[in-house]
């Protein structure tokens, strides 16, 4: 008989257990006709801001929407360069389109799959306004030499954690690492919603109350608005579910360090690249990303095994045709570029069980063998 099918991620037995608990509070945001914003939205900000050790969280519709506001929030204008990582999501360079400025995209670290400083640091220009650092797969950048450029250059750096809930970088929570930082609640990401979701976390009370306002519109009071806004807000139900979730991604954090801990030994024989820490770094390892050459073969295999693997970034964003008039070639951020071909994301979610994960190890030693 063969196996039932190992996915990539499996968020309905994440979910399972808290079904209950999800359903009341949702009840309670329809009964209560208080749909947008609200005192559900309100008691998560002050929860997700407390657990990411941070003064302000302004609860937002997207990572997209809280990537978008830091920029604005930023001061970006057309003309302003904004650098970051070709090898990430789409809306870690859309925050420096939308608001008109140029994405200037730099080479990675091929350990780490973040921003390479060095190369960040040679691309910096008179019109550099602002770094997008993304603590890609829920790893840390390397935020001290980053915070150092910032410095030097008076630049905002802006933290993209939509994968990293919960990382630290020398001891400190991401989201407190830069001026802004910017969650993602999409559900397949460390804290799920139930929809959409995002949010912007900063220690500036300048920039919590300017954010707090252009994400309603730009009204502090209704009908009144001292800046254009945006409809950008949270909504109660997204609220109400974060508010149950949260309490429980430690125990999920944990369970995918454990797990990742358990690849890294099971896999350790293989002609595989896996991912490590950077000194100092504690990733949450939203997604266990190894290397290898021939990774469509593998991925085909993986599949008749009963294995589901995922590859998230197959294009680096400088190659996107998007972004064909800034006039990137193929070789142009070699490093990168051999990420996105190269990259396979093994399954990875909290309720994975080591039944799982060693079929998943057996399922590549006989690939190898
Ligand atoms: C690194 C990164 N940045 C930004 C986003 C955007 O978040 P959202 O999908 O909530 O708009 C994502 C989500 O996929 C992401 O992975």
């Amino acid at each position: 008989m063969s196996q039932p099918f190992v996915p990539p991620l499996d968020l309905q037995s994440l979910l399972a257990p808290h079904r209950e608990a999800i359903a009341a509070a949702i009840a309670e945001v329809i009964d209560s006709c208080h749909y947008v914003l609200g005192p559900k939205v309100e008691a998560f900000e002050q929860a997700f801001a407390a657990y990411c050790e941070a003064a302000h969280c302004i609860g937002v519709n997207s990572g997209t929407s809280a990537l978008h506001l830091a920029t604005r929030l930023a001061g970006i204008e057309p003309g302003d360069e904004v650098i970051t990582t070709p090898y990430t999501f789409a809306s870690s360079a859309w925050c420096a389109s939308y608001q008109g400025a140029k994405p200037v995209f730099v080479d990675i670290d091929p350990a780490t799959f973040c921003l390479d400083p060095a190369a960040v640091e040679a691309a910096i220009t008179p019109r550099t306004k602002a770094i997008v650092a993304v603590h890609l797969y829920g790893h840390p950048c390397e935020m001290s030499a980053l915070r150092a450029l910032c410095v030097k250059h008076r630049l905002t750096l802006i933290e993209d954690a939509a994968q990293a809930h919960g990382a630290r970088y020398k001891g400190k929570r991401v989201g407190t690492l830069g001026d802004m930082a910017c969650f993602s609640f999409y559900p397949t990401k460390n804290l799920p919603c139930a929809g959409e979701g995002g949010a912007l976390v900063t220690d500036s009370n300048k920039l919590d109350t300017r954010g707090r306002a252009l994400r309603n519109h730009g009204s502090v009071e209704r009908y009144f608005h001292h800046e254009v806004g945006y409809n950008y807000r949270l909504e109660a139900i997204q609220g109400a579910v974060l508010g149950v979730l949260l309490p429980h991604l430690e125990g999920w954090t944990a369970a995918r360090r454990r797990l990742a801990h358990r690849y890294h030994e099971l896999l350790a024989d293989l002609p595989l690249k896996l991912p490590r820490e950077a000194t100092g770094c504690e990733s949450v390892y939203h997604l266990y990303t190894v290397r290898v050459p021939e990774r469509d073969k593998l991925i085909a295999t993986l599949k008749e095994q009963g294995v589901g693997t995922s590859n998230h970034y197959p294009r680096a964003m400088h190659l996107q045709p998007c972004y064909a008039e800034l006039g990137y070639k193929e070789g142009s951020l070699p490093v990168a570029e051999s990420a996105a071909q190269q990259a396979v994301n093994l399954p990875m979610f909290p309720t994975m069980t080591e039944e799982q994960q060693d079929r998943v190890s057996d399922a590549l030693h006989a690939y190898f063998a």
